[in-house]
């Protein structure tokens, strides 16, 4: 039987750009994901929540091939993963850009050395060319003049620009951050939720799929919102719809607080 990849996402009436259908994913015994179907819209920003341990870092590594699921199907764009060799799963995988939760830099290498390095496999720019396109991209992110540093004299909030900018390179398709304010204090982070929305704003078509516990970008920069819990999507729907329900398991996760349906 042919699966059948559903074209539109209910939640923002865009295009499916990435489409998860009765995927399970269990390590031993341990059972992460139990029949996820979810729908990542096509150009817009999605967040994906939930208590830690319930599969979201998972949920992305099988986008990227980086994990395989039991069963299910996965497209990403009309490439159904779940079928796929290893060799085209890389190609796949050029199709995405990861800023990962601790911005993932090689700390032997300066702030020019960690950008130009994927770009240096992504083409075949001439010296010049590179220094300019690392130059555009930390100021696309904006960052000046840190080219000779290290990334151990950089602030959080600043590896974290720097991570950004790394991830660019290529001009993905697909943009994903595993909690990319973790670590940072409020005002760090209110300033990289902004700029996980400049960065959408700026690419019109970039889908953006961002993991976080912090409540503020989850209502501010979300096109839609993904509750996970217990391997599957608990909720879904636009911040407006979070923010008015009345759903104890909603309430809670927003609340931050330690009485309602998930225990601690
Ligand atoms: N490679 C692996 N081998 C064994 N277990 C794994 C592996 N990867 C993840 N898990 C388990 O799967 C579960 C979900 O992990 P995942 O990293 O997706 O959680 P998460 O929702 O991202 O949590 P957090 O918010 O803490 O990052 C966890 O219990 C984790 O221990
Ligand atoms: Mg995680």
């Amino acid at each position: 039987m042919t699966p059948q990849r559903p074209e539109i996402d209910p939640v923002t009436g865009q295009p499916a750009a990435i489409v998860y259908q009765g995927v399970h994913k269990a390590f031993g015994r341990h059972r992460v994901l139990n029949g996820l179907d979810l729908i990542i819209p096509r150009g817009r920003i999605t967040v994906i929540i939930g208590r830690s341990g319930t599969g979201k870092s998972v949920t992305i590594k099988l986008l990227m091939g980086l994990l395989r699921p039991d069963q299910g199907h996965i497209w990403v764009g009309d490439d159904e993963l779940t079928t796929m060799h290893d060799r085209a799963l890389r190609t796949i995988r050029l199709r995405f850009g990861v800023v990962f939760q601790n911005a993932a830099l090689f700390d032997s290498m300066n702030v020019f050395e960690n950008v130009a390095f994927p770009i240096r496999e992504h083409s075949k720019l001439k010296e010049p060319a590179v220094r300019a396109k690392v130059r555009e991209l930390l100021a696309s992110v904006g960052l000046h003049d840190v080219e000779d540093k290290m990334p151990g004299d950089l602030s959080g909030g600043m590896r974290k620009r720097v991570g950004l900018a790394r991830a660019l390179v290529g001009d993905p398709e697909f943009l994903l951050y595993d909690e990319p304010t973790t670590g940072l204090d409020p005002i760090l982070t209110a300033a990289m939720d902004e700029l996980i929305a400049e960065t959408d704003g700026h690419h019109p078509n970039l889908t953006s799929v961002v993991i976080s516990h912090d409540m503020r970008a989850v209502l501010s920069i979300a096109h839609k919102i993904v509750m996970l819990n217990e391997g599957v999507v608990a909720h879904e729907g636009t911040p407006d719809y979070f923010q008015h329900s009345q759903d104890p398991l909603i309430r809670q996760f927003l609340a931050g607080s330690l009485d309602g349906p998930m225990k601690v």
